[in-house]
């Protein structure tokens, strides 16, 4: 299955930034914070995959390539208009975008290419274990702005398309010997590491920068959002995450190719301007 580049464009109501999500500001925060990372974290993951490129010879992954370059791209662009309707809003967002830009520059000076691409594609894995709970869960943001909600089940979707095009450039290119193995097992653990402590630090301190966030109020919504056995979003990504250990991994094993379906019913309707589709 090739994935297809949509250019599509949300027009995201920024008065709207911190309480898209069901009117509850520390909740909105949690998705805001992911977005911090995307614009950056989609050029690393881009980088990564284009230095081998050449290295491909089948045509269809070489299509897969492009397509998912695009789709990346698209989102980059969605996201950074959305990252500046936080700053807009008096959020830090620029001071947290450079922590993840020099984190990644980091990445990209001191790390071999190899290990660049292993760990995108550890975190092209999280975006779509991610991506599978949200499209599962649909109550998660059912009563948010059809705007945002359509915006974050548009990415959702593509990252579901493209969840392996990365990982098969890997897997021609350095194929499944021990070697490779290990240093895509050393990925998932590194970006992990990485990854999660900053989503968390990110999202305390846009809640601290929003002065309309209630104190005390809406924590429970939190930790329920996050940790509750059947709704959390943790809880609810840790077998899959696991899953990537295994020896014989690959992203499709968790067949969730039926959600592309509700692409026309979820996306479609709710935008925007008519999509420039590009194959
Ligand atoms: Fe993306
Ligand atoms: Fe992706």
């Amino acid at each position: 299955m090739l994935p297809t580049r949509r250019d599509l464009h949300f027009r995201l109501d920024p008065n709207l930034i911190c309480t898209w999500r069901n009117a509850d500001r520390k909740t909105t925060h949690f998705y805001n914070a992911l977005s911090i990372f995307f614009p950056e974290g989609e050029r690393f993951f881009i980088h990564s995959v284009r230095h081998y490129r050449d290295r491909i010879s089948d045509p269809e992954l070489q299509q897969a390539v492009t397509a998912f370059i695009g789709q990346e791209a698209m989102h980059g662009r969605e996201h950074t208009e959305y990252n500046e309707a936080m700053q807009a809003a008096g959020l830090p967002v620029h001071a947290l975008e450079s922590i993840v830009t020099a984190l990644l520059e980091r990445l990209k000076r001191k790390l071999p290419a190899q290990m660049q691409l292993s760990t995108t594609i550890a975190l092209e894995h999280l975006t779509a274990i991610i991506a599978d709970a949200l499209l599962n869960h649909p109550q998660w943001i059912d009563d948010a702005d059809p705007n945002y909600r359509a915006l974050w089940r548009w990415h959702a979707l593509e990252e579901t398309e493209h969840k392996a095009v990365a990982f098969d450039v890997y897997d021609r290119v350095f194929g499944r010997g021990t070697a490779a193995y290990l240093q895509r097992c050393t990925g998932l653990i590194g970006a992990t590491a990485l990854f999660w402590p900053l989503v968390l630090a990110f999202h305390l301190s846009l809640i601290r920068a929003d002065r309309k966030a209630p104190r005390i109020r809406g924590w429970g919504d939190v930790v329920s959002m996050l940790w509750h056995p059947r709704e959390g979003l943790f809880p609810n990504i840790a077998r899959p995450w696991l899953d990537y250990f295994r020896r014989d991994f690959h992203p499709w094993d968790h067949d969730n190719r039926a959600q592309l379906e509700r692409m026309a019913e979820w996306v479609a309707p709710i935008k925007i301007s008519e999509p420039a589709l590009v194959a």
